[in-house]
């Protein structure tokens, strides 16, 4: 094991993983994985393309498409999740698990978010998935927010906890789950109070730097929409206390998710941040202002491969106390280009190797 150091200007860690990234396809890919792939050794990554990743197949071939898109020089391992519907099979969903072609299933409750049309229903469809996941140990990655237009914006996560969730863990009491980048503090202490062994909860830099202010900030701010949307002050602040307090549930998912300026900037804009190309450096300022960079390796390096049952990595990297300023835009498709959050804003720590 590689203990952490870190003085006042350098800080060594065990090499990080991206528990939730959204890498795209095509030209989007190409613009944006290399950012992923520099400061992550292995990402798991969302099947929400459209058409959606299904089978063992699709899986496949799209690895061979972001393995055919990084950078020549790149050490990264793209981990392959399987989009869950309601007519899924349980023996495709189990054989891609069993053959290493998936590392864990994901559910979106139809049309909770981006490209999730073909998200589950209702429950009680997939549950033979569900018992089959159960058996195997296959984890599930949780979009944990209701559909239910009635129940206020603010409020699906919290909602689809003691709605969903909660019954869900009881009718499957050996089934992993990840509740995918929470921003609620009923969701952390949930995810505490659950022990830490079956459910886990992956939390994104700008859940942890910005509360729902910054969407209104002198105006209406496309590009720090997304979703679950960020809450109130105090839930951020209780996320970061749960990062943190290197809590082995909780781990680093960044919820990277790119989209062209045009579809943010627009009258019905796309919910997405695009943290990646300032991402382990947000992590680490916002754990320097905890007053806990110890933790830190903890939550990037260590709890995600742990509670997946996959080897730590073992290479390190290191961030030097330095400011640097993120990139204000990033070129991707055919003329167009991507904003990334805190775009041509100064950060403290910088990713040396
Ligand atoms: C994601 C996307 O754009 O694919 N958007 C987002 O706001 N996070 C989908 C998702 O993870 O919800
Ligand atoms: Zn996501």
């Amino acid at each position: 094991m590689n203990p952490v150091r870190h003085d006042s200007t350098t800080l060594v860690i065990a090499r990080p993983d991206d528990w939730h990234v959204h890498l795209r396809d095509g030209p989007m890919l190409r613009a944006v994985v290399g950012f992923t792939a520099k400061r992550f050794a292995r990402a798991i990554v969302m099947p929400n393309l459209t058409p959606p990743v299904l089978t063992r197949a699709d899986a496949l071939a799209y690895r061979a498409r972001i393995v055919a898109a990084l950078p020549k020089d790149a050490k990264f391992t793209p981990l392959m999740t399987c989009y869950l519907t309601d007519d899924a099979d349980p023996e495709e969903v189990a054989r891609g698990f069993e053959e290493g072609v998936f590392a864990a299933v994901k559910l979106y409750p139809a049309h909770t978010t981006t490209n999730s049309a073909h998200g589950v229903t209702d429950l009680a469809k997939v549950r033979r998935v569900l018992a089959r996941m159960e058996a195997i140990g296959m984890p599930l990655l949780l979009h944990g927010e209701v559909t239910d237009a009635a129940v206020d914006i603010f409020d699906r996560e919290a909602v689809y906890i003691e709605r969903v969730l909660a019954p869900m863990l009881a009718d499957f009491p050996g089934l992993k789950v990840v509740l995918e980048h929470i921003t609620t503090a009923e969701a952390a202490d949930f995810v505490v109070a659950a022990g830490g062994h079956r459910l886990a909860a992956t939390i994104t830099p700008h859940h942890l730097t910005i509360n729902r202010n910054a969407l209104f900030h002198g105006g209406l701010r496309p590009h720090m929409y997304c979703l679950p949307v960020a809450k109130r002050e105090r839930h951020r602040l209780a996320l970061r206390r749960a990062a943190a307090s290197g809590h082995p549930a909780f781990f680093l998912g960044t919820d990277t998710a790119p989209h062209r300026v045009g579809d943010k900037e627009a009258d019905c804009g796309c919910a997405g941040i695009f943290n990646a190309p300032a991402a382990i450096e947000l992590y680490a300022q916002v754990f320097e202002e905890e007053g806990a960079l110890g933790k830190l390796e903890a939550f990037a390096s260590f709890n995600g491969p742990d509670f997946y049952g996959l080897p730590r990595n073992r290479g390190t990297s290191t961030l030097v106390r330095e400011d640097w300023t993120v990139p204000s835009l990033v070129p991707a498709e055919s003329g167009g280009a991507v904003k990334p959050f805190l775009a041509g804003e100064t950060l403290r720590w910088r990713l040396a190797s």
